[in-house]
């Protein structure tokens, strides 16, 4: 069903609000991430592993899930589909590919920020405990390429997108 003009414009704000706050967010985790992986004083290290779960958790988890579905909303409403344009298709591979990757990750997450919230951990003990920094600076290039991808739209494709835009010149043009 394609979207009438002031609904898409609607979501189209909203889709954007999401995904770039997602970026955003990730942003600040990265601070976080760096104090973790490089300071030594063991009170910024039990608040930044406290902190980092909580903006994985609250913030970052939820922006990834709505910035897809808004994403499958804009797709789906418009004449752009889900599967005609290369462009829409790896945008859709790439966010599942990121959202999974910090699923799984969150484990991890939660690992080190239990451990920072034990009273009896030593401070030898937190400095050993590293970073999620090759994670959260990874995924952070991959969703710079998808809002790369989606505000550029590049021209190209699909076979499914050739035979549709086909389809649709017949019935227009008998
Ligand atoms: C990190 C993930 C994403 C980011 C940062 C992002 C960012 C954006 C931005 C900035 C725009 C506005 C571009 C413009 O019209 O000038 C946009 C539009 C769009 N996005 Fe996304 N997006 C993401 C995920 C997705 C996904 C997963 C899909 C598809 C499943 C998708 C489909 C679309 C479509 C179809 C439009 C065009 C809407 C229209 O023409 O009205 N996006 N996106």
């Amino acid at each position: 069903m394609i979207m009438p003009p002031r609904l898409r414009k609607f979501a189209l704000a909203t889709h954007i609000t999401l995904a770039v706050g997602w970026i955003g967010a990730v942003a600040g985790y990265i601070a976080l991430d760096v104090a973790a992986a490089t300071s030594q004083d063991a009170q910024t290290l039990r608040a930044a592993y406290l902190a980092m779960e909580l903006i994985a958790r609250y913030v970052i988890v939820p922006l990834a899930i709505a910035s897809l579905l808004t994403g499958l909303v804009m797709s789906l409403g418009t004449r752009w589909g889900l599967f005609r344009h290369y462009w829409v298709l790896i945008s859709l591979l790439l966010t599942i590919t990121a959202t999974v990757v910090l699923l799984v990750e969150m484990e991890t997450i939660s690992y080190f920020a239990d451990i920072a919230a034990d009273p009896k951990t030593s401070s030898d003990d937190l400095r050993a405990l590293g970073s999620t920094l090759v994670h959260s600076v990874g995924g952070t290039v991959v969703l710079l390429v998808i809002l790369v991808l989606n505000v550029y739209k590049p021209r190209g494709m699909t076979w499914y997108g050739w035979h549709k835009q086909n389809e649709q010149r017949k019935v227009s043009q008998p």
